[in-house]
């Protein structure tokens, strides 16, 4: 049971690894606050004997999972997801979200896709009026032509920055992508921002989850909330 005392995070991430079974087949999330729930879904089977299957959606979570003995399978092993449980990194009154300022959306939305119940675990300061606010969009290009993508994205109007890793190189994605961060001036909407954007040559997705929240998990100052969408 999580304590008053523990940090929002922690404690939203441990309540969120609550909601797995025995049985279930579990998609584990790419993050800080997905690697406390995946560390929690470890103890769990220590004390409680739960037994389950994770579905990682990055090298960095399989790692971690693996070192746990959580049982791994790949995304096309299994035919669907109990449940996704994921971070997020900005989410709206309307449940949509930005996700992938860690770096791993593509692989995180293909996943969520095949959940039945996708439930994103963040804290309070995450929730925002408009989506974009606090940091740029990111999005995840093929890394060939990248300066061109850069060049078509500008030409929509994005101020852009090419995500960087290893000083003077470009990051890259665990599937060998580029990220692009982009920040745009004015609303969009995000519907309407996301086919945009996915129209341009090059773009192979963008982090904003539209559609993709059944459950969100919010860590607040003295406790956790449930919130359906
Ligand atoms: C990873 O690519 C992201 O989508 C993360 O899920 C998101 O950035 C939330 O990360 P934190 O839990 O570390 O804030």
């Amino acid at each position: 049971m999580a304590s008053i005392e523990e940090p929002a995070k922690e404690r939203a991430a441990r309540e969120a690894a609550g909601l797995v079974q025995s049985g279930m087949t579990v998609g584990l999330g790419s993050g800080t606050t997905a690697a406390i729930l995946v560390r929690r879904l470890g103890e769990r089977m220590r004390e409680e004997g739960l037994r389950f299957v994770g579905v990682p959606t990055s090298v960095a979570t399989a790692e971690l999972a693996r070192g746990l003995g959580i049982p791994l399978r790949e995304l096309d092993e299994v035919d669907a997801l109990d449940i996704n449980l994921d971070g997020a990194d900005e989410v709206d009154p309307q449940f949509r979200m930005i996700k992938g300022r860690g770096g791993a959306l593509l692989r995180e939305k293909i996943v969520a896709c095949v959940a039945r119940r996708r439930v994103t675990v963040i804290t309070q300061d995450k929730r925002v009026s408009r989506l974009g606010q606090k940091a740029p969009l990111p999005v995840e290009v093929s890394s060939i032509g990248l300066q061109h993508t850069e060049r078509r994205l500008r030409a929509m109007g994005a101020v852009t920055r090419i995500r960087m890793g290893p000083p003077g190189v470009p990051f890259r994605t665990d599937g060998g992508n580029a990220i692009i961060d982009c920040t745009f001036a004015g609303r969009h909407e995000p519907e309407e921002l996301d086919g945009l954007l996915r129209s341009v040559v090059g773009v192979f997705e963008t982090g904003l989850f539209l559609g993709l929240c059944d459950l969100l998990v919010v860590g607040t100052d003295d406790g956790v909330e449930q919130v359906p969408s």
